[in-house]
């Protein structure tokens, strides 16, 4: 259980009442007359986010009040109860009515807690919450250790969280959960015949790795996961100005969140065959780093054209792919913070995701929209696939013009899916810039939850 949750029972826990603007009146008669005259002198009206703690005629604390958005709103937002960690002093809480959706609220509780504790003297919780009747506790502690999972590997600084530490990442997950892992390391991906990988990888003194995870009865449905992770980005020769190399440490988001996704998988024990392959790098500047318009074999065949050595993510995932794709997996998802297109489009909070297969597109927008784990479909647009031809070689990893650039990442990928049954990919940001309720700023959990209860429903 996640250590938020109060599992003992605490007839003293104080209850949280939720109001809205409009229900707030409703919500004060019922309060003792001292708190509703403290409530009315401190100016409470039930705007959304608005908390007050009221007193007891001891003086202790009787209950809480938070508000919420009204059903509806535009502003709605059901992760508003996250921001209550952050608000409540230390103690142990009940919610004493429902929020507009009480699961959520409770996950967006355990969401709002989490602290990235490495390098501080961690203080241990000092807020519990009792969970909600009818709720799944235990989903809901799921969801959030594995967002912690994800969170904890992107706020890591790159110094500690190289191409070998991600790899020991999901030794850690292997062990837990039984899987079984291979790494393949440094120039053993030369004679493998991962020629992007270890391009991308070479000039750095971390050695590239693809890091291979395999979990589950072999006769289940195929599932495999592809998580770019590249463990800092400085663009390579093409170098980044330092405001945008500044977060770059969460170059290895997409790993983080497939590894995320995996614990929830095998902790849940779906009837699945998993498969996670990490391709593990640090696009790094050195003498024998790659070069623009050098040219690359690919695992899968075509030669690459270098456009830009910072396009260097769907370079690592090309080779990624395509080795998975040769087991013809059912179901074949990438996450990658892949480029910064898709922010300009939909911004950090919404990543865009892409496939052809239509019932998938539409198990994935129901899903994330019931979990408030947003995703915003775009089209792998055909007519712009010829953006990627090169003069000289079969493509180019980075089209000239920079137009529609998460598009014409996701239409570089799909040339090396081929026999997958089926096949999804997000290009996420991986980031909270600014902290929001149940959203604490810094390396953030995207998509992972949203696919596995797809996972879940498809192979529960
Ligand atoms: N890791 C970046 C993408 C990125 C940048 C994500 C900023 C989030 C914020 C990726 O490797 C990259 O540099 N992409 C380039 C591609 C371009 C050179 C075709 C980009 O988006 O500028
Ligand atoms: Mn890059
Ligand atoms: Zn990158």
């Amino acid at each position: 259980m996640h250590p938020i949750f109060q599992t003992e029972p605490t007839p003293s826990a104080t209850p949280i009442l939720f109001v809205t603007k409009s229900s707030w009146d409703a919500v004060r008669a019922d309060l003792p007359e001292a708190a509703q005259r403290f409530a009315t002198a401190s100016g409470y009206s039930g705007k959304p986010g608005q908390y007050l703690a009221l007193p007891t005629a001891d003086g202790e604390i009787g209950h809480v009040l938070f508000g919420l958005d009204e059903p509806g709103a535009k502003s709605h937002d059901p992760f508003r109860p996250g921001a209550l960690p952050g608000l409540l002093p230390a103690g142990v809480y009940r919610f004493a009515n429902a929020p507009h959706d009480v699961r959520l609220a409770a996950l967006a509780f355990a969401l709002g807690a989490y602290k990235f504790g490495r390098y501080r003297k961690a203080e241990p919780p000092a807020v519990r919450l009792v969970p909600p009747d009818g709720v799944d506790a235990a989903a809901i502690s799921r969801a959030a250790e594995a967002a912690a999972l994800a969170r904890d590997l992107i706020n890591t600084p790159s110094n500690d969280m190289g191409p070998a530490e991600l790899a020991d990442a999901a030794d850690a997950l292997a062990t837990r959960f039984g899987a079984s892992i291979s790494v393949i390391v440094g120039d053993e991906l030369a004679t493998q015949n991962f020629p992007l990988i270890r391009a991308v990888g070479m000039a750095s003194t971390r050695a590239p790795r693809l890091i291979d995870l395999t979990w589950g009865d072999p006769s289940h449905p195929k599932v495999t996961l592809v998580g770019k992770g590249v463990c800092f980005d400085t663009g390579g020769l093409d170098l980044k100005p330092s405001s945008a190399m500044l977060i770059m440490k969460k170059d290895m988001g997409g790993a983080a969140n497939v590894l995320a996704l995996a614990s929830m998988i095998m902790d849940a024990g779906l009837k699945l065959r998993l498969r996670v392959l990490i391709p593990a790098v640090e696009n790094s500047v050195a003498g024998n780093a790659m070069r623009p318009l050098d040219i690359f074999p690919s695992r899968k065949g075509p030669t690459v054209e270098i456009g830009n050595t910072d396009a260097e993510g769907r370079l690592v995932l090309a080779d990624a792919l395509a080795y998975a794709d040769e087991e013809a997996p059912d179901l074949l998802i990438d996450l990658g913070t892949l480029t910064g297109a898709a922010r300009v489009a939909l911004g950090p909070d919404l990543p865009p995701y892409y496939t052809n297969d239509e019932t998938l597109a539409l198990d994935v927008a129901r899903h994330a929209s019931a979990e408030n784990d947003p995703l915003w479909r775009m089209p792998l647009w055909g007519p712009y696939d010829s953006w990627l031809d090169s003069k000289v070689a079969n493509i180019n990893n980075a089209p000239s013009g920079g137009f529609a650039g998460s598009i014409t990442c996701a239409l570089f990928l799909q040339r090396f899916v081929e026999a997958a049954k089926s096949w999804l990919h997000v290009d996420i940001y991986g980031w909270t810039p600014k902290a929001k309720p149940g959203r604490p700023e810094g390396g953030e959990c995207q998509a992972a939850r949203a696919i596995f209860v797809l996972l879940s429903e498809r192979y529960g």
